[in-house]
């Protein structure tokens, strides 16, 4: 008996210590610190910005110690550039990273592009390339490009290929052949599809419990996590064995291990905002408060708000820098996954309310996401179903600056929702100070889903226009996307700002490394449509590959061969803001004065688009067979989805009308912890009736295939 009250006893415990999906809920009502020891929000301004103290130790401390070394191991001595590295004294420039979105195009790209620049990568070591992503003190990502961003911590920095495929051992790669959206093919009733969404609305229900507004973007970041997050492998996908990722927080990124010995760059996601009373379903302007997501914070350094919160406590109702309530703080809403959703929050620019449907993305993945969503929708109240909810812990503050500064809640959305579509608004940020900027351009601007500067472009806009006070100035580019076509600029690696005419230089230099056709001519797999939410093993390593050879190759003019002085002249460029370091400025060396003369952007005399020949641009697919193959195996399952589909809606649709006059009744007791703080609001809340309109309803029609999606100028 004894023994058996004890196994009892360990099992409980067993069980109370298990990770659970239900880890998604953040924790409410927790007691807050000391507010007169503890600051929740920094203030700054524009003109005297400041950074967090635990950003600027880490930064510093990185390029004090592993950076510093890590120039060392690049460079050698420097004579292999014409330099003597010890003339510069250590003061050597300072790197950022920029991976854009584009859903999982753009998140492999991203991947691959790295292992070109990564120096544990054996053809990018000897191709002189590897080592760039060791000396950077900064990687952005932003919707599909915070994907890679997350999941290099998250699975502890390893490289990039076997956190993409696997090792074998305990990184299980990012399975990317299991649907997002329904993994286990189109039939969202399919036994194994039920489990995974059960799985994650148990999550998103846990997280609504506890009183704080769910929309799609929790599914969403459920789905992300089991695909870029560490607990989730080909023999668990389907149960509730682990948490998959839930209860795993962007602020505890300083306790993984690669961060503690200081190996990793400092990681900030992009998201926007659509102001309050906004409906925007369109793309928005630039005006709207772009925010970043840091382990330490949630910030803006838009000059009109300058403040961040601290990360831990960033879902606290809170108003002019106070809990609204000292014994209701609320942590555990930075789950890892919420965050990575959030930059990737494209909805409400895709679903269409009218019509029940998710522009742009295959009938099935509609399908599912909104099966999900109706599902979530019957048992919960959602406040915009289209929008990341967040707290906003900037209520009360600056109201003459910034536009929400009365908002209780704030809408975030797609980090490209402002067209700004690689992340670069934090590595301009002048009190971050980087001589050096390095976007990896993957998005899907053309009709071929490459590329043509716009990216760039509009962030140069939104600096010039709002951000001069708080940011860097642009170099300057092609003065519009036809002339980076023209000039071949977005054909090959290009330098900007090579040349600045005062020091400290008027600008960082930009390295521009746009995803490319491949430069040997061979027929391109990587400009996949952003919408594709399924790859084929095959596809996504022949994908990889290409990239890979592009990152590590660079160009000759007029030819489709490799430059053999690439990954040289990479160094040449990354180094070359230490000259400015010095008095007097050390002279440009005369072999990277060569290689700038090939690969910078001159804007007296532009360089042509006919140095980069023979390029194919058509997307073909490098594994048609295994399309057809997993089309055949899942024929019935297309049918049977359809069907079913139809016969649920009509369900739920009877169900609804007498869910609905049942369930009102329950939402004000159910919901009052947390939303006894927005009682104001209940009034004007979004229900599901609104949303879920039975008589309206149709078949999601098809847009473009079901495999890709060209030229779509939404991105995420
Ligand atoms: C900026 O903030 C500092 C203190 O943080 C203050 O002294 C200064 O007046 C502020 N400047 C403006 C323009 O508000
Ligand atoms: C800038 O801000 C810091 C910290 O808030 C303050 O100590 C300093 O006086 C400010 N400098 C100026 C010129 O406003
Ligand atoms: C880094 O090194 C520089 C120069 O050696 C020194 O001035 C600075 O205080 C150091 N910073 C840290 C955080 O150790
Ligand atoms: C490099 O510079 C250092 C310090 O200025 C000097 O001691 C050293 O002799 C130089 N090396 C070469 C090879 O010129
Ligand atoms: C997954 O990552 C989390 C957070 O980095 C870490 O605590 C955990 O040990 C990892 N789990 C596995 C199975 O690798
Ligand atoms: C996987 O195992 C290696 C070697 O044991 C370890 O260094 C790494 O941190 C592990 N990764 C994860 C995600 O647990
Ligand atoms: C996991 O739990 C959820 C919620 O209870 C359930 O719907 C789902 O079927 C479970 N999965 C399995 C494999 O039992
Ligand atoms: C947003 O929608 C609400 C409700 O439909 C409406 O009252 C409001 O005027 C709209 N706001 C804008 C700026 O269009
Ligand atoms: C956030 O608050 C927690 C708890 O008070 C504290 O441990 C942590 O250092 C704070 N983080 C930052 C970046 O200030
Ligand atoms: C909040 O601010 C907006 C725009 O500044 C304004 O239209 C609205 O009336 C304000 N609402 C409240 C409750 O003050
Ligand atoms: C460049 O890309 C944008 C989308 O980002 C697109 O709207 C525009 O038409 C493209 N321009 C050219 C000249 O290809
Ligand atoms: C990448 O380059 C390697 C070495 O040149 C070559 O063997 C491989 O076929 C290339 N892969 C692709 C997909 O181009």
């Amino acid at each position: 008996m004894r023994t058996l009250l004890g196994l009892l006893a360990i099992s409980a415990t067993a069980i109370a210590f298990e990770d659970s999906v239900t880890d998604y809920a953040p924790s409410v009502n927790i007691a807050c610190p000391n507010l007169e020891t503890t600051a929740f929000v920094r203030e700054w301004n524009a003109t005297n910005q400041t950074l967090n103290p635990a950003e600027e130790e880490y930064v510093n401390t990185r390029i004090n110690t592993t950076i510093a070394q890590a120039w060392n191991d690049w460079l050698g001595n420097g004579s292999q550039l014409g330099y003597n590295i010890t003339a510069f004294q250590g003061n050597f420039p300072k790197i950022g990273l920029a991976l854009p979105g584009g859903g999982l195009r753009a998140a492999q790209v991203g991947a691959a592009a790295l292992s070109g620049i990564d120096a544990r990568n054996d053809s990018a070591k000897t191709a002189g390339t590897g080592g760039l992503l060791q000396v950077s003190s900064y990687l952005s990502g932003l919707s599909g490009g915070s994907w890679v961003t997350g999941s290099l911590y998250f699975n502890n920095f390893p490289t990039l290929n076997d956190l993409v495929f696997g090792n074998g051992n305990n990184l299980t790669g990012w399975l990317l052949d299991l649907a997002f959206a329904s993994p286990d093919g189109d039939d969202v009733f399919s036994e194994y599809n039920q489990y995974f969404y059960g799985s994650i609305l148990w999550s998103v229900m846990s997280k609504a419990n506890t009183g704080i507004d769910t929309s799609i973007t929790d599914p969403w970041a459920r789905m992300i996590s089991y695909h870029f997050l560490n607990q989730t492998s080909r023999s668990n996908f389907f149960t509730n064995d682990t948490a998959h990722g839930a209860g795993q927080l962007w602020s505890n990124i300083p306790t993984i291990p690669a961060w503690q010995q200081r190996l990793t760059p400092f990681p900030i996601l992009v998201t926007d905002s659509r102001p309050q009373g906004d409906n925007a379903t369109t793309a928005l302007g630039l005006t709207p408060t772009v925010y970043e997501i840091t382990p330490f914070e949630f910030a803006s350094y838009d000059p009109g708000l300058s403040a961040g919160v601290n990360l831990t406590f960033a879902g606290t109702p809170m108003t002019n820098s106070k809990p609204v309530n000292a014994s209701a703080c609320v942590t555990g809403f930075d789950q890892a996954g919420f965050m990575m959703g959030t930059s990737a929050s494209l909805f409400n620019q895709i679903l269409d309310f009218a019509h029940n449907t998710l522009q742009d993305f295959s009938s099935s993945d509609s399908n599912a996401l909104l099966y999900v969503l109706s599902r979530q929708l019957t048992e919960v109240r959602t406040r915009a179903d289209d929008v990341a909810n967040w707290y906003s812990p900037f209520n009360g503050l600056k109201p003459s600056t910034y536009e929400d500064s009365n908002s209780t809640w704030l809408s975030l959305l797609d980090g490209a929702s402002n067209g700004e579509n690689i992340p670069l608004a934090p590595l301009f940020v002048k009190e971050r100070a980087l001589d050096v900027i390095v976007p990896l351009d993957s998005s899907a601007d053309d009709t071929n889903n490459w590329p043509n500067g716009t990216g760039l472009l509009i962030s140069a806009q939104r600096q010039q226009q709002l951000l001069q006070a708080s940011h860097q100035a642009f170099p300057p580019l092609p003065q519009d996307a036809q002339a980076f076509i023209d000039t071949g600029a977005r054909e090959r690696p290009t330098f900007f700002g090579c040349d600045p005419t005062q020091n400290p230089p008027e600008f960082p230099l930009i390295i521009y490394i746009p995803n490319t056709p491949p430069f040997n001519g061979d027929a391109p797999a990587a400009n996949t449509g952003t919408f594709q939410l399924q790859y084929t093993a095959k596809a996504s390593q022949v994908l990889f590959d290409q990239v890979h050879n592009n990152t590590i190759s660079g160009f000759v003019p007029n030819t489709t061969h490799a430059d053999p002085n690439f990954g040289r002249c990479l160094q040449c460029a990354a180094v070359d803001r230490a000259r400015y370091k010095l008095s007097p400025i050390v002279n440009r060396s005369e072999f990277c004065q060569t290689c700038f003369t090939q690969y910078c952007f001159n804007p007296e005399a532009p360089p042509s688009l006919s140095e980069v020949p023979d390029r194919q641009q058509l997307f073909v697919d490098p594994d048609p067979q295994g399309l057809v193959d997993f089309l055949s195996a899942n024929k019935f399952k297309l049918i049977g989805g359809l069907v079913g589909l139809i016969v649920f809606i009509a369900l739920l649709v009877g169900g609804l009308i007498w869910w609905k006059k049942r369930r009102d009744k329950q939402f004000f007791t159910q919901y009052h912890q947390v939303s006894a703080l927005h009682e104001e609001e209940e009034a004007t809340m979004k229900r599901y009736t609104q949303y879920l309109r039975p008589e309206a309803y149709e078949m999601p029609s098809h847009r473009g295939s079901l495999y890709s999606d060209h030229g779509s100028s939404t991105a995420f």
